[in-house]
């Protein structure tokens, strides 16, 4: 039996300009998402020691929680363009895992030692405990990127 073809599917595969677009949203989409966020990471790390890391906060997270509306629904754009492809693909399904590891990650810290920055807003060094999970949000999410990029040559 033949895989269903969704209209969708069928649209993205015989369109020579739409999967090109949706590829851009999601790279667009993925700049300010990743971007701001490592761009905190680092902050947190040590790196502009004078710059207050609330304020940082108020200013990149607001963009990164933008982006994951682009990022989300351009990424499921794409799944429909050859769902039946990427869904065996383990590369897609350790992609969607570190994806959702980023995010329990990203809880972890706002719900633990996010609470304390009052404590080290400017000037002062982070606690080790943000260290190490900004170390891994930076990680994961590099790791996603070569995930989604790699998927194309698999
Ligand atoms: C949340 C953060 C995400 C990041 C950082 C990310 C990263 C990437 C990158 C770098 C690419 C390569 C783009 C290119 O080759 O031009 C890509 C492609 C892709 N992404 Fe994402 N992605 C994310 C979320 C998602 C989600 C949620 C889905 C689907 C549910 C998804 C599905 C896809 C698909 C299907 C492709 C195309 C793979 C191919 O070329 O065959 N992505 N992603």
């Amino acid at each position: 039996m033949n895989p269903p073809v969704f209209p969708l599917t069928a649209l993205l595969q015989h369109s020579t300009w739409l999967l090109p677009l949706v590829k851009t949203l999601h790279l667009w989409g993925i700049v300010f998402m990743v971007g701001s966020v490592i761009m905190f990471d680092l902050r947190v790390l040590g790196l502009a020691k004078t710059l207050s890391v609330r304020a940082l906060a108020r200013f990149l997270l607001p963009i990164s929680v933008a982006a994951v509306f682009i990022v989300i629904p351009s990424g499921v754009v794409l799944l429909a363009a050859h769902p039946n492809e990427l869904l065996a693909n383990r590369l897609f399904t350790i992609k969607l895992g570190l994806i959702f590891l980023s995010a329990c990650n990203a809880l972890a810290f706002h719900t633990g030692p996010y609470t304390t920055v009052a404590q080290w807003d400017s000037a002062v060094p982070a606690p080790l405990s943000a260290k190490l999970f900004t170390g891994l949000s930076i990680l994961l999410w590099l790791a996603v990127i070569l995930c989604g990029r790699t998927l194309a040559f698999t």
